[in-house]
């Protein structure tokens, strides 16, 4: 019986444990996450999701206080099209982020950093280009273009000396998203180094519409697969979502998948970057307790906890400290939706939206508990103690669980 560690991820002459720790944002999947899964030998990611929010909080900087003070006056405002980000600043916290993660790195792994087209931060195409500039330059191993199908991502840093010696890849939910991709970008001659096929099942925004459910993981990964042979591309194909043993990873990999990626395992293990209150509603959830809605205003469809507590709240918009989801207008879907809720109740102390969540806010206080389908079932990976709580796990027995079980076998921790 085949195990994870029978096979092996190949960048050219290097060989990594096929085993990805996928980003998960905003600093769930912190640098000690990412870290751990590099030290083991596999790949690990951090996210850029509101970097100088989690520059802030990592090394007590103050560039949140400092752009609200720059922005204030503009707090009453509906209109927030003047709420920008400074570009050097957000280099400079990218760079630290990345940087010192970098610093840190030991053993033989990789760590990657997820970049989110949707984060459109008031000026898509710059403060993207910054972002990627920045990571390249703070020595990044790689970046996992993620939420969006990036079709001008590769050109903003094709110039940048890193552009053909980092890893680059990106996250489609289809073979149709990947050929875009690929036909957008072939003037540059500079192939994506891994797709990572995500399904239906994973964790965060989804690359599917409200009919997720019809789609499935494997039968994606197959086209992708039969695509790239098709056009005669020899390149890493990841497979992601759902994916919860490591049984789960060996069928992927044996039917032709380079690696897995892997997310809602690590939500519960001590290097996670979610509170430990909330590490215990994911080890609480029950199937029902899961849904996917579409109250994030990226558009996307985002997979949650019925119960987090950023789901109905009718917050201000917080756009002066954050700003994240403003599009290329500074507009934002939950800014649309709260001063309709206003306007409907003018004298309301306290209000209620709906059907838009303030991401940015609700993300950076954990309050929205986003997670795969399978979350249901981290109960199953530990034991549980005499007070009803679950003992959180390590990273490293995530991983080596994923890399050697078999059987679906899920190894506990030692008592
Ligand atoms: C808590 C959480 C947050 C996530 N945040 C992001 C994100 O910021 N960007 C992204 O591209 N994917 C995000 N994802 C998706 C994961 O990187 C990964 O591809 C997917 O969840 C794998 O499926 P699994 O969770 O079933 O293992 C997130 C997943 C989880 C569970």
């Amino acid at each position: 019986m085949k195990r994870v560690d029978d096979f092996r991820l190949r960048f050219g002459r290097q060989e990594l444990v096929p085993i990805v720790v996928g980003g998960m944002g905003v600093d769930i999947s912190t640098a000690e996450l990412a870290l751990e899964a590099a030290r083991l030998g596999g790949i690990g990611h951090i996210s850029d999701a509101m970097v100088q929010t989690v520059s802030d909080r990592r090394f007590d900087t103050k560039y949140v206080s400092a752009k609200l003070k720059q922005y204030k006056y503009n707090i009453a405002n509906s209109d927030k099209s003047e709420v920008k980000f400074c570009l050097d600043t957000l280099a400079e916290a990218t760079r630290s982020h990345v940087g010192r993660t970098m610093e840190a790195k030991r053993g033989d792994g990789l760590v990657f950093i997820n970049c989110m087209e949707k984060l459109t931060m008031n000026g898509p195409r710059d403060t993207l280009r910054t972002r990627l500039t920045a990571a390249l330059d703070a020595g990044i191993d790689g970046i996992t273009l993620s939420a969006g199908l990036h079709l001008g991502s590769f050109a903003l840093i094709e110039d940048h000396p890193r552009f053909r010696d980092a890893k680059l890849g990106i996250i489609v939910s289809s073979a149709r998203a990947l050929s875009m991709f690929l036909r957008k970008n072939a003037r540059l001659d500079r192939l994506p180094d891994f797709v990572v096929v995500e399904g239906p099942l994973a964790g965060g925004h989804l690359g599917f519409g409200m009919d997720w459910a019809q789609y499935d993981l494997a039968t994606i990964t197959d086209e992708v697969i039969a695509y790239l042979k098709s056009e005669h591309l020899e390149i890493p194909v990841i497979a992601a979502g759902g994916i919860f043993t490591g049984s789960d990873a060996v069928g992927f990999l044996e039917r032709g998948a380079a690696a897995v990626q892997v997310a809602t395992r690590f939500t519960v293990t001590e290097e996670c970057g979610l509170p430990d209150k909330v590490k215990q509603e994911y080890f609480k959830a029950s199937e029902a307790d899961i849904e996917v809605n579409t109250l994030s205003p990226t558009g996307y469809p985002m997979r949650m906890l019925k119960g987090s507590p950023g789901i109905g709240s009718g917050i201000r918009p917080n756009c002066e400290a954050y700003g994240y989801l403003l599009d290329a207008n500074g507009r934002c879907a939950y800014i649309d939706a709260y001063n309709r809720e206003v306007a409907l109740h003018p004298d309301a102390k306290k209000l209620s939206v709906k059907d838009k969540t303030c991401l940015c806010t609700h993300m950076r206080n954990f309050d929205i508990w986003t997670c795969g389908q399978t979350a249901w079932r981290l109960k199953d990976t530990t034991h549980k103690r005499a007070d009803g709580s679950y003992e959180v796990l390590s990273a490293a027995h995530v991983f080596r669980d994923y890399q050697f079980s078999t059987d679906h076998q899920i190894a506990l921790p030692p008592r």
